[in-house]
């Protein structure tokens, strides 16, 4: 197959997109990790055409601004009025004066396009020495879409809107995508020729098709490899729908690339997310934004995972995490908040009810428990009993704890920051650490327990408790009440 490259993909954004109801333009929804205009971008860039063209308008400002984020190559035009998708493609051929050769229009709402499809239709455009050649679908429903009206030897007579079909017309279900390939030359005479003689009062773009037909030019039709390759996102139902498409099509991409996925259904997986063979990704599960998940890594159930790299191995269940890295091999989870900044070096383990932001656990170490760990740096072989605090903020500023290797923070240990505690030292369990331990020491913060002999029976007389404990002075269990009145243990 020679690989055929247009010389310029123009994108049509300037419309208003008002059924989707929202303060933000329509093709600035985001659907797998990229807005709607960014999936067009992206597969346009796939054909390699020398030029992009977007025609914005609505929005402008904002839909600027994002296409000079993701692909600042990419020209915009204005269109100051939405006088239709003909005078759209008119204003974006101004910025393309002199460009011979293919030109693929797009729709910036259709976001399902394959490169694939793209390159089939670019290279019947040029097999078959068409003017124009029409992107189509067969769809169940046509209703709201451009019908294409074909000629008997097949090839496309003219495409009416739904608005100005007949009830023949309406019954056809080859429905017109809104993309298409065309050559420079003859586009640029029928754009001039368009008027607004129609049920909208607009420039149809998809009247150049009949008025390629009556200069005696060639206009052909492709049909898309899949009918939602050409959906439209016209309102948030829509958009929910291309959603569940492009999750489909990711997990079965991945999943034939030798990752299981035990649910796809309840599996979503943001487009740019890397997720290596081996992997298991088990129900409930959303991979998003720069996410990568390594070989044998087990992710999942119920784990929600964003700009986060998992390394191989390693077992994540029940847990959010955001900006975090979780070592080969380490395991996180069941409820578990990683927040940005976590570092869990290879081995470590961090369990239930335990959050970590802007800290780095070394290999082997372990958060198990009910812990809150923020602003540290744990060595390696170290063990965080449970429900330990590092206490990171004095009311106006942050500061650091640092722990060595080996060491043994006791259960319920205040780590008051800043503080370091040295290799091999000890915590007693209810400390209040407020000062440096040496390594090898062990610290111990806390009151002294006092005994008070005989307290239940002669301030909650009568009570259950009384009453066992006065069961248990009768089987004669120590209870203290014949040695000192109060004793320190
Ligand atoms: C268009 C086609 C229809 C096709 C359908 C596929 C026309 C006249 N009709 O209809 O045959 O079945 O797409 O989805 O082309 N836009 C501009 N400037 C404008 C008008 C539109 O940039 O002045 C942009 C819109 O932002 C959108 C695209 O062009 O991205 C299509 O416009 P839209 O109004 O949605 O066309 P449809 O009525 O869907
Ligand atoms: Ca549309």
């Amino acid at each position: 197959m020679s690989q055929t490259r247009p010389a310029a993909v123009v994108i049509l954004a300037a419309g208003e997109g008002t059924r989707m109801r929202s303060s933000t333009p329509k093709v600035l929804h985001s659907l797998a990790g990229r807005t709607l205009l960014g999936h067009v971008v992206h597969v346009a860039r796939t054909l390699h055409p020398d030029q992009i063209v977007t025609v914005v308008g609505h929005g402008r400002d904002l839909v600027g601004e994002h296409l000079t984020e993701i692909d600042p190559d990419v020209i915009t035009v204005v269109q100051e009025e939405q006088n239709g998708t003909g005078h759209a493609v008119r204003i974006a051929l101004d910025a393309l004066a002199g460009v011979e050769g293919t030109i693929v229009v797009l729709s910036g709402d259709s976001p399902l396009m394959t490169t694939q499809t793209l390159l089939a239709l670019c290279q019947a455009h040029e097999g078959e020495l068409n003017s124009a050649t029409v992107l189509t679908a067969t769809v169940q429903d046509p209703t709201g879409y451009g019908r294409v009206i074909r000629a008997v030897d097949g090839t496309v007579e003219s495409i009416v809107e739904q608005s100005d079909a007949d009830e023949g017309q309406l019954r056809v279900r080859e429905v017109n995508s809104g993309m298409y390939a065309f050559t420079a030359g003859p586009l640029r005479e029928a754009l001039n020729q368009l008027t607004t003689d129609n049920s909208q009062g607009e420039e149809y773009l998809t009247d150049v098709v009949a008025l390629m037909r009556s200069a005696a030019l060639r206009v052909s039709a492709v049909s898309a490899a899949h009918p939602d390759e050409i959906l439209g996102i016209n309102d948030r139902a829509q958009l929910a729908h291309a959603g569940e498409v492009i999750r489909d099509r990711r997990n079965r991409e991945l999943m034939l690339s030798g990752v299981t996925i035990k649910d796809p259904s309840t599996t979503w997986i943001d487009v740019n997310v890397d997720v290596a063979p081996e992997a298991v990704l088990l129900p409930d599960t959303q991979l998003l934004g720069a996410t990568s998940v390594g070989a044998g890594a087990i992710v999942g159930p119920r784990v929600w995972l964003l700009d986060t790299e998992v390394g191989e191995d390693a077992h994540v269940r029940d847990a959010t995490c955001e900006l975090a890295v979780i070592g080969a091999q380490a395991t996180v989870g069941p409820y578990t908040y990683l927040r940005p900044g976590t570092i869990l070096d290879r081995g470590a383990k961090v369990g239930g009810f335990v959050e970590i932001k802007n800290s780095r656990v070394g290999e082997g170490s372990k958060v198990p428990h009910l812990s809150y760990v923020g602003d540290a740096q744990i060595g390696s072989d170290t063990n965080i009993g449970a429900a330990t605090v590092f206490v990171n903020f004095d009311g106006e500023n942050k500061h650091r704890t640092i722990i060595g290797d080996s060491v043994r923070i006791g259960s319920d240990t205040m780590l008051v920051a800043p503080v370091t505690i040295g290799d091999g030292a000890y915590t007693a369990a209810g400390s209040v650490i407020t000062d440096d331990v040496p390594a090898g020491a062990m610290a111990v913060a806390r009151a002294r327990q006092r005994i008070i002999n005989g307290w239940v029976q002669r301030k909650r007389p009568g009570s259950s408790s009384a009453q066992a404990a006065q069961r248990a002075e009768a089987t004669g269990e120590d209870t203290g009440q014949t040695g000192s009145d109060i004793s320190q243990s």
